[in-house]
């Protein structure tokens, strides 16, 4: 008690000596606490002997990227340290949880209570093609050192498991440097990116609905196995690819490269294999495909496409889009995609290619926003030149001893997928007859056509471009 006699105030010394003398005590086993917890955690070690600090003193600066940005991330840490480490070794984490915490908890976590130790860095497969994969890591880290000569440490963490995403954490005592190592990782990402140049489709991923990235085969068909009107593919390429060709001088002379072509016609035509080839002859361009209800990552895409440019995106089946709930109202993501087209600046260079067979959906969009589209093609049922065109070239290498200009009657007013699957079936009935076959003959062709246009294979007909009995069906169908 603060006011009492002199008696009290000794006795008070000799109890604040042995408090002194306890508080040391206590300090020294608290110290002597945390090295132990430290050499009980090689893992933290790893990182403070590194750095040069605590681990309390360590500052984190973190980055999330979508899962499909796994592998351009990894080629970016991997070209950050070929700059600043070349010898530099991942190293890992053990611990059963560790495929649901965060790096920074799993280090926290290492201290406290040794849940996590060191250990050796997990790897995963992430594609870079069509056919191609790379070595990531899924969870690691790995001693570096910043753009100005200081120790940090990079840690790579993806999340698939929960959150279909990956994280950069950069480890540093200062945080402008953690800052700018990430920045720098984040530039080579973009340089380094596995997309650029290569054609991928937006799919939706199976448990969260994210927005998934999948490889698509860049090889288009020849030019001379697209079978359209006289002049129409030429017509096409020389709008898209043209500008591509001259993109420099159109720039330089003030002109604006984005465009819109709009490809239009029946199911079956060859609206999908002219995009086909056109991505073909792209080469170099990068291609983000959505389809149908993918539509809605458009958002997603067109960043990516601009980032990757020059690019293409492909829209297919835009009328699935442009369906509201009232069929006659057009949606919302409609006009946000054509709003989309008006949003990219006049010098990106960026195609836009969609699709439908139901133009007259678009119609009211298109004409409200003018100047989106700026080429739109029909892709019409073959006509007879066309037809025949077609049976000879999906009779492939096959002699033909048949009256073709009778067979091309006969399909008047159907597509071009008709007559392909028709020169299937006649196929097969050639090889029902005879081990090899030699020659396609009338007889073939009309088992064919006369099997695809059954009444008893009612659906048939409809599904594959059969010719409609109501002319009017197929000005309805057509929508020109
Ligand atoms: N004009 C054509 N020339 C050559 N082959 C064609 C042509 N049209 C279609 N085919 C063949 O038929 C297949 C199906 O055609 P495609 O997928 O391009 O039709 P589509 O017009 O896109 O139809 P949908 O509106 O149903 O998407 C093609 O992969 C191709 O093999
Ligand atoms: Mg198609």
């Amino acid at each position: 008690m603060s006011d009492s006699g002199t008696g009290d105030r000794q006795l008070d010394l000799a109890g604040a000596r042995s408090l002194a003398a306890s508080v040391q005590r206590l300090l020294r086993a608290a110290g002597e606490q945390v090295e132990e917890a430290n050499a009980r955690s090689p893992l933290v070690t790893r990182l403070t002997d590194h750095l040069g600090c605590p681990f309390p003193d360590v500052l984190t600066v973190e980055q999330t990227y979508r899962i499909w940005e796994h592998a351009s991330l990894q080629r970016g840490i991997d070209a950050y340290l070929a700059g600043h480490s070349p010898d530099a070794e991942w190293f890992g984490i053990s611990g059963a949880d560790r495929r649901f915490e965060s790096l920074d908890s799993m280090l926290t976590g290492a201290l406290r209570t040794g849940g996590f130790q060191l250990g050796r860095p997990d790897y995963a497969t992430a594609a870079t093609g069509a056919a191609e994969t790379m070595e990531v890591v899924e969870l690691g880290l790995v001693t570096t050192a910043g753009p100005d000569g200081t120790p940090i440490v990079v840690g790579m963490q993806s999340t698939a498991a929960y959150d279909e995403q990956c994280v950069l954490t950069v480890f540093a005592k200062e945080r402008a440097t953690a800052r700018a190592v990430r920045d720098e990782v984040d530039r080579l990402k973009d340089e380094h990116d596995v997309l650029r140049g290569r054609f991928v489709s937006f799919t939706a991923s199976e448990h969260n609905e994210n927005e998934l990235v999948t490889f698509l085969p860049r090889q288009g068909p020849a030019a001379t196995d697209v079978i359209l009107p006289d002049g129409r593919l030429e017509g096409i390429e020389s709008h898209i690819v043209g500008i591509a060709e001259h993109a420099e001088r159109l720039l330089a002379a003030g002109q604006h490269l984005k465009r819109g072509l709009l490809l239009h016609g029946p199911p079956g035509v060859g609206k999908t294999h002219t995009v086909r080839y056109l991505i073909g002859r792209l080469s170099g361009y990068t291609v983000v495909q959505l389809t149908g209800h993918a539509v809605r990552f458009l958002d997603q895409a067109v960043a990516l496409a601009r980032r990757l440019q020059p690019a293409v995106i492909v829209l297919e089946d835009v009328d699935l889009v442009a369906e509201g709930r009232e069929s006659h109202d057009s949606s919302p993501l409609l006009f946000s995609l054509l709003d989309a087209m008006d949003g990219l600046a006049e010098d990106a260079n960026v195609v836009m290619v969609l699709t439908t067979n139901r133009v007259n959906v678009l119609e009211r969009a298109l004409t409200e926003r003018p100047g989106r589209v700026d080429l739109a093609v029909e892709i019409p049922r073959p006509d007879a030149a066309g037809r025949l065109r077609l049976l000879r070239l999906y009779a492939r290498d096959l002699r033909i001893e048949a009256d073709l200009d009778r067979m091309v009657t006969a399909t008047e007013g159907v597509t071009a997928s008709f007559i392909k699957e028709m020169l299937r079936r006649a196929v097969l009935t050639a090889l029902r007859e005879a081990e090899t076959v030699e020659a396609l003959t009338d007889a073939h062709f009309e088992a064919a056509l006369a099997g695809m246009t059954a009444p008893g294979q009612s659906l048939t007909p409809g599904l594959l471009g059969a010719p409609l009995d109501d002319p009017d069906d197929l000005r309805h169908e057509d929508d020109s």
